[in-house]
Order: C-alpha cells, then structure tokens, then sequence
C-alpha cells in the first residue's frame, strides 16, 4: 500500500490533512442519499472503440463510479479511488450487486497520487488538479491510456465548479498532459451542438509513448 507523500508530521502536512477532512466532508454530504452511478463519462463512450479489452484502470476521483463500474464491465481490472467515503461505501454497494470486479478505495489522490507506471489506462472526469498532472502520467503505463474529461471555463450551461480556477482554459488539456501522444481531442465550445451536452466539456484520449 502507498505510503503518503508526507511522512512527517509537521505544520504544512497537518494543514493538509485537515484541508483533506474538509474537503472529504463536504463531498460525503453531496453523496449521502445518492443512489444510482451516473453514467460513464462521454470521453469513454467517444472512443470506446480505442479501449483496451484488458489491463488495469484506475478511475481516479471516481465519486460514485460510473466511469469504474463501466470499465469493469468491459473485463479491465478497475481501481477506483475518491476521498469521499461515502461515495466509495456506495459504489461498493453497486460493484457488489452487478458483481463486477472493482476495487474502491477511499484515498486522498493529492496525498496518496498513483504510483509510477501502475496502470494501462487512467480515467478522471469532472475532476482537475493541476499539481496531480505530472502524477497521473507518470502513472500510466508504457502504451496506457488516458481518457481525461472536464468543464471548460467556457460554458454552456450552469453546471460545473463556478470558480473558473477548476475550469480548463482553451486547449489546456493539451499542454498539461504534453508529454503524452494525444490520440483524440474535442473542444467544441460555443461552437457545440446545444443537444450534445458538451459546450462545457474539452475531452481527450492520449497515449504514454512506449
Ligand atoms: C465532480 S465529482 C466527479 C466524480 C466522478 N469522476 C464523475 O465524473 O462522476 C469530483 C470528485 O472528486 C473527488 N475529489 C476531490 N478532491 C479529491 C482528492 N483530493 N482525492 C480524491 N478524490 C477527490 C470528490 O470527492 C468528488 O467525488
């Protein structure tokens, strides 16, 4: 099991760890009463056809996991982590009923990020910390897969953080992730078809090189 990054205990980790509690509370009554897992992300859905058949995932700030409880049904072994208990007790709940295999862990990602080179495909949706880039590729695997989808601060509707600092700037995706060889891209914007849903969206697939 991976260590925190933090090993000691002094002043700026207890800050962390109490910014984490913070967090984790506010998430967990957004949760509580939540039932169904929403459906998985778009950028699975857009490009489904680019998904391995096997390997590990990591659904990383899962929530209810949606995007997890997909990729195991389509046979990957799926971790699935989010600092919200009460979303990881929920889709515990769900991945036990549907009886897909899917191993949820309620984790701190900024913490406890992934550990180098462990997954053949990482997803986040609706999730964005910049500092946890460097992270999220490092973790994947030579040839893995990431499918990364978020709000843009371009928006076509009210949904999304209303702090523009967790909204992607245009073509940001692009540049964080710049060591990965991007597969697919889709940034619509304004542009976008109204009844597509994705006027707030950039999504993209992109490979670690091998
Ligand atoms: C908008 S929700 C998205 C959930 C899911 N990915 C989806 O698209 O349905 C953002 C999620 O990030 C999780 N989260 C926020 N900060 C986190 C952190 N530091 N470590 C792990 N999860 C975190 C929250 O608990 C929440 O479930």
């Amino acid at each position: 099991m991976t260590e925190p990054k933090a090993t000691s205990s002094g002043p700026a980790d207890k800050a962390a760890v109490g910014q984490s509690e913070a967090l984790r509370r506010r998430w967990d009554e957004r949760y509580r009463g939540a039932t169904a897992a929403p459906e998985p992300a778009a950028v699975l859905r857009h490009w489904a056809h680019l998904l391995p058949s096997t390997g590990s995932a990591l659904d990383l700030a899962c929530g209810l996991g949606g995007n997890a409880l997909w990729l195991a049904k389509r046979g990957l072994e799926v971790c699935a982590w989010d600092l919200s208990s009460v979303a990881i007790g929920q889709l515990r709940t769900t991945a036990n009923r549907l009886e897909l295999p899917v191993a949820a862990e309620v984790r701190d990602v900024t913490i406890r990020p992934p550990e180098p080179q462990s997954f053949d495909l990482i997803c986040v949706a609706h999730f964005l910390d910049r500092d946890l880039v460097p992270n999220i590729a490092a973790a994947l695997k030579p040839g893995g897969l990431l499918f990364y989808q978020t709000f843009t601060r371009e928006a076509a509707s009210d949904r999304g953080p209303s702090n523009p600092a967790f909204r992607l700037a245009p073509n940001e995706l692009l540049t964080l992730f710049g060591d990965l060889i991007v597969r697919s891209y889709r940034e619509e914007g304004r542009l976008a078809d109204p009844a597509s849903g994705l006027g707030d969206l950039a999504m993209m697939l992109a490979e670690k090189p091998t």
